[in-house]
């Protein structure tokens, strides 16, 4: 089932348990590789997700603000994306051009997502993916511009969200997850990757 909300292309149940299971192990042979880490927000703070990623550019945070950067906080390079994760990017958006970062976020039951708006980018034209796996999270969508109305939708492991179009710089934030809603993840929790075109 496919809805549009505020531009946002939303995707719900696209991956079957078989598939979310792929992905997921491809997502552990990431981490193996790159493993999470907390980074710290420009102000500061450190972020309440742990994050990770894969492709050319992992996204980045820390006082010098948010940035892609070519390896782990370990020197090394990022993992490539698996194909399992881009061939979900070639379905959705029917594009030649792939994506060069793949961030990985974990939200553990207290973490969350401040309203954002996704702008590291060097050009803003290409879409951004998200794939949910694991617990519920409350993902809050709302104007191009801060503040304003805002619409919500609880994405679940398998719901596929395109962000292109109106919808590319739109706000968007997760407000929580629902703890224990998904038997996917051993230890419970939710990952979501974002899949990016980057320079
Ligand atoms: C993000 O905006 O980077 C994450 C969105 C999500 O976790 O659903
Ligand atoms: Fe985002």
């Amino acid at each position: 089932m496919k809805l549009q909300v505020r531009g946002f292309e939303i995707h719900k149940g696209l991956l079957d348990a078989a598939a979310q299971r792929g992905i997921l192990d491809a997502v552990r042979k990431v981490v193996a590789q790159a493993p999470f880490f907390r980074p710290d927000t420009p102000y500061g703070k450190p972020m309440s997700v742990r994050i990770t990623a894969a492709g050319v550019y992992g996204w980045f945070s820390d006082k010098a603000g948010y940035r892609y950067v070519p390896a782990h906080p370990s020197g090394k390079p990022w993992p490539a994306i698996p194909g399992e994760v881009l061939s979900i990017w070639s379905q959705v958006t029917a594009l030649d051009r792939m994506p060069e970062c793949c961030l990985i976020n974990y939200y553990g039951p207290d973490a969350r997502m401040g309203l954002h708006q996704d702008r590291d980018e060097a050009e803003m034209q290409w879409p951004v993916v998200s794939i949910s796996l694991g617990d519920d999270g409350l993902f809050r969508m709302g104007n191009v511009t801060r503040g304003g109305k805002t619409e919500s939708i609880w994405l679940q492991s398998g719901d596929v969200v395109v962000m292109g179009g109106d919808a590319r710089l739109a706000y968007h934030g997760v407000d929580r997850i629902r703890p224990g809603s998904s038997r996917l993840l051993p230890k419970g929790g939710r990952l979501n990757l974002t899949l990016r075109v980057v320079t």
